[in-house]
């Protein structure tokens, strides 16, 4: 795990990180201003979004006041911000649809079990969790179990809950079969190995090339990867060959990579589309339709928890994810811990350079 920034900052951040791991840590007194993170204007996200100090006015006898404590920078963050994504919040506004904070203070009525040190994750899309503190009612949020580590905390409910439902809710795949990706070393990629080995399925895993290549196998082979290859690779690789025609595709990139992993599919097989990295549309070969009657879906996560926002099924979910995560079988991708006054530097890391994408950014408060 790297830790960025001048080398007092990072002495303070680990000396925080190492404090955020105990249980008997003492809740600090809030001097009601925090510190968000707002942008009034859609656009480049390391222009639009700036720093601002924020009067939190007093708690609401049902809200909670959280103290965030790490947020990462998702693509869907990025999206929100340039204003290109499916969900437009009014301006100006902060940004962050993800992240895990602390309860600092409960209002007298609120009715749920929180108390201050629990920690929480949002329950509704767009808290706004690059910001230091928030207020938000008590049932926007959702309680976690204590002495799960910060960032597998701060980014489960995005991506490796859409890696979850992606393989539950399309397919009944079981033990032994193959699911096919692209976009495979993403963040929900990483999950869906890693699930899908906990739950016995092989894995046909597509990435683009790139000269770190075998690194990035080992890597994805080390998380429970069965096969890794790249896009070039995928129509001759005879591992791929050897193993059950996968039933369910998971689509992260679109346009010709989603065409590819397509192909692969058995009669009757499903295509789930949840990203378009690629920015080029789906295309389906009509063979694919007409001869193998594949079918098309697409997943979208945010519309999966207000169809299930205080559903049983979410809780029960989450529970079999940090249990999954407890156990070592499912670990956060890989990211650098960026201190959250450094936010510049993380948006810059957060977009694509030369096509490729590096570590997942996360800001530590
Ligand atoms: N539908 C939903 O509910 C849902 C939920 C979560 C995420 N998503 C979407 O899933 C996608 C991945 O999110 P994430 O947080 O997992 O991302 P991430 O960890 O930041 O990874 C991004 C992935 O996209 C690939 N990529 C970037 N630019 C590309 C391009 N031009 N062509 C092909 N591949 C490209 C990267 O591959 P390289 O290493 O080769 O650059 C990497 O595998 C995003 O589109 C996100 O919006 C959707």
């Amino acid at each position: 795990m790297a830790v960025r920034g001048h080398p007092a900052l990072r002495l303070v951040l680990r000396q925080t990180l190492r404090g955020y791991g105990g249980d008997t840590q003492k809740i600090r007194q809030f001097s009601g201003v925090g510190t968000s993170l707002v942008y009034e204007e859609y656009g480049d996200p390391q222009k639009v979004v700036v720093q601002r100090e924020t009067n939190i006015p007093g708690l609401k006898e049902d809200q909670v006041l959280v103290r965030m404590l790490a947020a990462p920078v998702n693509p869907a963050d990025i999206n929100t911000i340039q204003g290109v994504y499916a969900v437009k919040p009014q301006l100006p506004s902060v940004p962050g649809n993800e992240g895990v904070g602390e309860v600092l203070e409960v209002g007298k009525n609120v009715e749920s079990e929180l108390q201050p040190g629990d920690r929480v994750i949002p329950r509704v899309n767009a808290l706004g969790t690059w910001q230091t503190h928030a207020l938000a009612a008590s049932s926007d949020v959702i309680k976690i179990p204590s002495g799960v580590d910060l960032v597998t905390a701060a980014t489960i409910a995005v991506n490796p809950s859409t890696a979850y439902r992606m393989l539950k809710d399309f397919v009944p795949v079981k033990r032994g079969d193959t699911v096919i990706q692209n976009g495979a070393n993403s963040a929900v990629g990483q999950a869906v190995i890693q699930i899908a080995a906990a739950l016995g399925m092989k894995t046909v895993n597509v990435v683009r090339d790139r000269t770190s290549i075998r690194e990035l196998k080992e890597h994805l082979t080390g998380l429970g990867a069965t096969v890794v290859v790249t896009e070039a690779e995928l129509r001759k690789s005879e591992e791929v060959k050897a193993l059950p025609p996968p039933r369910l595709a998971l689509n992260c990139v679109s346009g010709r990579s989603g065409t590819e992993i397509l192909r692969q599919l058995t009669p009757q097989g499903v295509m789930v589309t949840y990203g378009g990295m690629s920015r080029q549309p789906v295309t389906a070969p009509v063979g694919a339709l007409i001869f193998n009657d594949v079918t098309l879906r697409g997943f979208w996560m945010t519309r999966w928890n207000k169809e299930h926002f205080s559903h049983p099924e979410r809780l029960h979910m989450l529970d079999e994810l940090f249990q999954l995560a407890q156990g070592g079988q499912l670990r956060p991708p890989d990211h650098t811990l960026v201190p959250f006054s450094n936010f510049q530097e993380a948006l810059k890391n957060a977009m694509p350079s030369e096509g490729m994408l590096g570590k997942k950014q996360i800001l530590i408060f």
